[in-house]
């Protein structure tokens, strides 16, 4: 009984937060741990997006959380990976990642928008 009180409580916080657009512990823990499933992508994302999009707070989309991205996607994935190619505001080009190429920042960007790897 206090297992189903704690999950509907759960439940009732996502769907706050949702609402918000504002990640809860759970999306920011899966932005914290999740990596692209290939090794050299992984080794990229950690070094370079993951330092703005994997927090909170920092004015970058926060990876995983489909509220962030959803808007986004609507504008199509070419749109999204031509700003990672060539910066969109407060967003560096190339995400500082020098050595990633067009296929990397497409990878990466599909990783963190969660709609593909
Ligand atoms: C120095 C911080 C920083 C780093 C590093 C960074 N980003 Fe971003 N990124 C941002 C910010 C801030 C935005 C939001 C820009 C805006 O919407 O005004 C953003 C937005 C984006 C968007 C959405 C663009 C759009 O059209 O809405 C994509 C895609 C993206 N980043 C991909 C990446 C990828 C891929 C990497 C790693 C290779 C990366 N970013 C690294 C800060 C960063």
């Amino acid at each position: 009984m206090r297992a189903l009180l704690g999950m509907a409580m759960l439940a009732g916080l996502c769907a706050c937060s949702a609402a918000k657009q504002e990640p809860a512990a759970a999306d920011l823990q899966w932005a914290d741990t999740a990596r692209p499933g290939d090794v050299r992508l992984a080794e990229r994302y950690e070094r370079s997006c993951m330092v703005c999009h994997a927090r909170s707070g920092s004015g970058a989309p926060l990876a995983g959380f489909a509220p962030h991205w959803k808007p986004r996607l609507d504008k199509g994935v070419d749109q999204l990976v031509r700003h990672a190619s060539d910066g969109f505001n407060a967003m560096p080009a190339m995400g500082q990642c020098n050595d990633c190429s067009a296929d990397d920042l497409r990878a990466l960007t599909l990783f963190m928008a969660r709609s593909g790897t």
